[in-house]
């Protein structure tokens, strides 16, 4: 028995276990000794695995990939650098860098028939929609993606879906718009193809470093977050062994939602609808009334400043100086304002969460409402391969298959539809 132990006494029979505690935590299936079971919906308090990716103290406000501190990788990391890191566990050499960033490179054009299926799509369908259906496509073009037990050709998934998301998310905002698919560029580096294969125009993009930088900025911000819902959905649907672009198209999927991805879209048609500051005040009060929530607040793990809301702000000062102020900021401004003196809140711990000035930025630079998931997704997407790649080399890990407490009716006898 190790050093720490939990008893645990069943005043029903006065049996006593005694179960080891490690690194702060019990072993649900130690309750079977007592013949239960833990019931905890929505995961509030369990940890569904060891990780070494990304470490969160949600009390402090303190992020870290690979003990890296969030604030240093974005200040100082590109977002490749930092997929890197979160798939490897260190920071790449120059040598790495560069070998990875050709490797990218050369991966980057997808089959041209993805091109037909998203031409099937409705001029108006929502890009996140458009994104999951192309991407677990994927998985038909790359029938070698199913050997998941394959350390080199998981390896070779992972190079594929960070060298494609992002030609199959430029195509999928291309398509919203009605205009042509733009090829990626090998003379341009990760973010900048991504921007031209978004916005040029009869062959011409000006491309904007600042803008650029802000961009990569965010992604590296969203790169991983622990066990998200998102993160929690990979790892489940690929703990049955299917292939990483089906995998990653249920994180798409979860990143939807407008409680996770999804906010910040959410935000910016929420600012809308609330229209000027002073009716800021109304607002609050309806949310603390229950109509609704303050989108972009809040957040399961963080009880305090979400350090990456801390660094959207002034991303967002660089921004602006650029493209001139988001009219909806002031709104934003105050409703944070308001929110952070405002006992509803305060007691409840909610404070601005990483969505919540992200969408102001994404629409200053050119990006429609219903395209901000899909940056979210890609900005994601190097978290979730980091963290699939663990799960399947973790051997504590199996199925992902939850129990429940039956709560329907007993055995009964089926009635005949003449007699009901
Ligand atoms: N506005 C108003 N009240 C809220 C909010 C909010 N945004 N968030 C939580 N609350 C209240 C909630 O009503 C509850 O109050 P009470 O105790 O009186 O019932 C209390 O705070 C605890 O909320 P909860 O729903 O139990 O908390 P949770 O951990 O299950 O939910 C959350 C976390 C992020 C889903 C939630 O805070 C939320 O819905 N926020 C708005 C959506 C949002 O911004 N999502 C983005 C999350 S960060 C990026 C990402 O992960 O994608």
């Amino acid at each position: 028995m190790p050093e720490e132990t939990l008893t645990i006494r069943d005043n029903r029979t006065g049996t006593e276990v005694e179960i080891p505690i490690s690194d702060g935590t019990i072993h649900a299936t130690d309750l079977r000794q007592l013949g239960l079971m833990s019931y905890d919906p929505a995961f509030l308090n369990t940890a569904s695995t060891r990780s070494g990716i990304t470490y969160i103290d949600g009390d402090a406000g303190i992020l870290r990939y690979r003990g890296y501190p969030i604030e240093q990788l974005a200040e100082h990391a590109s977002f490749l650098e930092t997929a890197w890191l979160l798939f490897e566990g260190e920071l790449p050499t120059r040598e790495q860098l560069e070998a990875w960033e050709e490797e990218v490179r050369h991966h980057t054009y997808v089959h041209t028939n993805v091109t037909q299926f998203l031409d099937g799509f409705r001029h108006d369908a929502h890009p996140m929609g458009m994104l999951l259906g192309a991407v677990a496509a994927l998985s038909t073009f790359y029938p070698d993606a199913k050997e998941i037990g394959d350390v080199e050709s998981r390896r070779l998934q992972r190079v594929r879906l960070i060298a494609k998301f992002p030609t199959i998310a430029a195509w999928v905002f291309r398509h919203s718009r009605g205009l042509p698919y733009v090829f990626p560029r090998n003379d341009l580096d990760y973010i900048g193809n991504f921007v031209n294969m978004t916005f040029e125009i009869g062959g011409q993009h000006e491309p904007n470093p600042v803008l650029q930088r802000a961009l990569e900025i965010l992604l590296v911000l969203h790169a991983d977050h622990e066990q998200n819902a998102s993160t929690n959905a990979v790892r489940g649907v690929g703990s049955t062994q299917v292939d990483p672009f089906s995998a990653v198209s249920a994180g798409i999927a979860a990143l939807y939602g407008p409680l996770h991805g999804g906010a910040n879209e959410a935000v910016l048609r929420m600012l809308d609808e609330i229209g000027s500051v002073e009716r800021v005040p109304e607002f609050i009060e309806s949310v603390k009334a229950g109509h609704g929530r303050l989108m972009g607040f809040g957040h399961r793990v963080y009880k305090s400043y979400d350090p990456r809301a801390k660094l959207i702000k002034r991303v967002a000062d660089d921004v602006f100086a650029q493209t001139g102020l988001n009219p909806k900021l002031e709104i934003a401004l105050e409703l944070e304002r308001i929110a952070l003196e405002d006992d509803y809140f305060v007691s409840r711990k909610l404070y601005p969460n990483v969505d919540f000035y992200s969408g102001l930025i994404y629409q200053a630079m050119g990006y429609p409402t219903d395209y901000f998931t899909v940056l979210f997704a890609l900005g994601r997407l190097p978290g979730w391969l980091a963290q699939w790649e663990e799960m399947l080399s973790d051997p504590e890990q199996k199925i992902a298959r939850p129990r429940q407490v039956y709560t329907g009716a007993d055995e009964r006898d089926f009635v005949p539809l003449a007699n009901r």
